[in-house]
């Protein structure tokens, strides 16, 4: 019963999961978590370790390989196209390569999200410049995103993957590309987006943005996943034994 609960509560629910590519070996075994609505996770491991690749699976581009995973509670190997579209909808992604539209503006890029939904032109154009403005990039509105630097680059995946306010942020080092000032602005657009309810999980290599910003840590090593919360008062870190 706690277990379904759990599922139900929860905006990713995984259990029992491994993945693997191809006919490889196993990237990742036995993952259990549950993460819960307006919760703000850390995502760690080394270079290698599957980050990108447990990301995926929570924004549906992959299947377990074993086990299962829910979204929104719903189970991803019972889903049908419409289902994960549906789901896929109330998810923003920032890829770790940016996945861009490389020859439309940085304005159309953000603006695709808000268009797709249906909004009218004058509060997307509204939305989008503010938008821009915020994370920096009133100057390059009009540019063509190829033209971009790196980090103006993944200023603009940023700004698309949150301008629709989803109800999921997934975001793989997503100021891995910037310098330190830049990075806790945008650390802190995705606190703001936490605190109107969106549930964030952030893959990151940044220690001193995890130290600066105490939420848990989901850390992936040795296949496996280990959940870690901030700092108490003895000034151990607590690993995770409810779930
Ligand atoms: N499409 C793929 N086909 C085959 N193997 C893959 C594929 N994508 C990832 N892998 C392998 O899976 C493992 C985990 O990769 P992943 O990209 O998830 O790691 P990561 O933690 O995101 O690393 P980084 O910090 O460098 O981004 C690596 O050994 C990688 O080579
Ligand atoms: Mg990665």
């Amino acid at each position: 019963m706690q277990k379904i609960t759990n599922k139900l509560n929860s905006v990713i629910f995984m259990q029992n999961v491994g993945l693997r590519y191809d006919k490889g070996p196993e990237i990742l075994s036995d993952i259990k978590m549950s993460l819960k609505k307006g919760s703000f996770h850390f995502l760690t491991g080394k270079s290698g370790a599957g980050k990108t690749s447990l990301l995926s699976m929570m924004y549906l581009a992959q299947k377990p390989t074993r086990g299962s995973v829910s979204v929104f509670g719903q189970n991803v190997n019972f889903a049908n196209r419409d289902n994960l579209a549906m789901l896929r909808r109330k998810i923003g992604v920032v890829f770790q390569d940016f996945r861009l539209i490389d020859h439309l503006t940085a304005f159309d890029n953000v603006a695709l999200p808000l268009r797709i939904s249906g909004m009218d032109e004058r509060e997307v154009k509204q939305r989008v410049n503010e938008m821009l403005e915020w994370v920096g990039l009133s100057r390059n509105i009009n540019s063509i995103t190829s033209t971009l630097s790196g980090g103006e680059q993944q200023r603009v995946a940023i700004a698309r993957a949150v301008i629709n306010r989803p109800e999921l942020l997934l975001a793989d080092e997503p100021t891995g590309n910037v310098d330190n000032d830049i990075a806790f602005k945008l650390m802190n657009l995705f606190v703001e987006l936490n605190k109107l309810g969106t549930t964030v999980v952030i893959a990151t290599h940044s220690e001193k943005l995890i130290s600066e910003f105490n939420y848990p840590r989901l850390h992936l090593q040795n296949k496996g996943l280990r959940i870690y919360y901030p700092k108490d008062d003895t000034g151990l870190e607590k690993e995770d034994e409810k779930d």
